[in-house]
């Protein structure tokens, strides 16, 4: 037995962190560009991936199947078969360039903990569930959590006409992977069938490693809106027409990413706004570009204040574009909420740590998670793990074996001593 099996066999006998970063790095080689982590919704990465995870759902004693939106979906009987469960899980696609961590950690950890279960032969008054899902990131087709929205029955059919870069439609997409796009409600779980959702993730940010702490009780993930903008204004020869002359889209769109940057930066709120993605056409040097794509993501720590900067940044490429001349199309390709995190599920996750002997420090994420689209048929709780520097979305990302055990045991902990919503007082 390899040092990765015998960490990821039980509690009992090892680490469970070390058999984890084994199958985080097993993960990480599952990429489109070596050396560059990227693993993205409906590709041959994502198959890869997933046949490995179903392998180690069912060496875990799960019984595993990938569901009609690419889901790997495992189940762990409870004393009986058919009960309820307590579903537990994160995703496996990545950002480009990526992390190996944000996703996998908490679905490997998941994993490892059934199969700790599993090795000593314990079921529980309730069922296991582990979801790797599919896409989390929104990275392909712009709209996120497609797999979690899946699940719980929330899935917006009208996006399966949205196109990739390359112009492949999801629906398409979906079809080459050999899933059928008119069957993802088949994806759809009932609330009857969960006790809650419990997702255990890397923090992505510095605030654990600020407070020496390898782990923490998530109060809320933080609410998002993303928008796609268009610009167009007028391509031309870069030698022949005047500066006076030009209605040059990228320049009013550079126009644009200043203000949104200068917005945000003055905001006491805790309003964060990014341009993460640029395309300008026809993109040659000596062409004046007379269209340009870019992205805008905002989120704030209230979803009034995070509304109300959006409508105020609206309004800013508004006035850039009539000032340049510039036609303008403005698309929300994602809404969310602020989520909170239950209760009484906070406190079982906060017994867990303290029984490990930590302090139960509890911080909001900022960071977008599945639970954002499960809330619609659970209550979600999640548990972070420290980062190194509180990098993330970065292939700098990292998290310690040391820490990574931890954050197993507290899991392990709070599944062993799960007591269902109408148990608890
Ligand atoms: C997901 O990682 C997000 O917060 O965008
Ligand atoms: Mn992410
Ligand atoms: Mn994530």
């Amino acid at each position: 037995m390899s040092k990765t099996e015998a960490g990821i066999a039980g509690l009992q006998t090892a680490s469970l962190g070390d058999g984890i970063v084994g199958r985080i790095n097993e993960l990480a080689a599952i990429s489109e560009s070596p050396g560059h982590l990227t693993r993205i919704f409906l590709t041959e990465q994502h198959r890869a991936a997933a046949e490995l995870i179903l392998r180690w759902m069912r060496d875990a004693g799960m019984r595993a199947h990938l569901d009609a939106i690419g889901n790997v979906c495992g189940r762990y009987e409870g004393e009986r078969p058919g009960l309820p469960c307590l579903m537990l899980g994160s995703h496996y696609d990545t950002v480009r360039d990526a992390g190996k961590w944000d996703g996998p950690l908490g679905l490997v950890t998941a994993i490892a903990c059934v199969g700790d279960l599993n090795g000593r032969g314990k079921r529980l008054p309730f069922a296991i569930e582990v979801t790797g899902f599919a896409d989390e990131e929104g990275i392909r087709f712009a709209s996120t959590l497609l797999g979690s929205r899946a699940v719980a029955g929330t899935f917006d059919e009208s996006v399966l006409g949205t196109k990739d870069r390359a112009g492949t439609s999801m629906r398409d997409a979906l079809t080459t992977f050999g899933l059928d796009p008119e069957h993802i409600g088949a994806a759809a779980r009932a609330r009857r069938e969960l006790h809650a959702y419990l997702e255990l993730h890397i923090e992505q940010g510095p605030v654990l490693e600020q407070e020496n702490l390898p782990v923490g009780v998530v109060t809320a993930i933080s609410g998002a809106t993303r928008l796609a903008v268009s610009m167009t204004g007028m391509a031309g020869h870069a030698g022949t027409v005047p500066m006076a002359l030009r209605r040059d889209a990228l320049a009013g769109a550079a126009e644009c990413i200043v203000a949104i940057e200068e917005f945000c930066r003055t905001d006491r709120g805790g309003l964060v706004g990014t341009v993460g993605y640029i395309n300008a056409m026809p993109g040659a040097t000596n062409v004046i570009p007379g269209q340009v794509s870019f992205t805008i993501d905002m989120r704030a720590a209230s979803d009034a204040h995070r509304k109300m900067a959006v409508a105020d940044v609206v309004r800013r490429i508004e006035k850039i574009a009539k000032r340049r001349e510039l036609a303008l199309q403005i698309d929300v390709t994602h809404e969310n909420r602020t989520v909170p995190c239950a209760p009484w599920l906070k406190a079982q996750v906060a017994e867990a740590i303290a029984a490990e002997g930590f302090r139960a420090f509890e911080l909001p994420s900022g960071a977008g998670h599945d639970g954002m689209a499960m809330i619609d048929i659970a209550d979600v709780a999640m548990v972070f793990v420290r980062c190194r520097g509180g990098i993330s979305h970065h292939p700098d990302e990292y998290v310690e074996s040391a820490d990574a055990d931890v954050g197993a045991r507290v899991l392990l902990r709070v599944i062993e001593n799960f007591r269902p919503r109408d148990k608890v007082g």
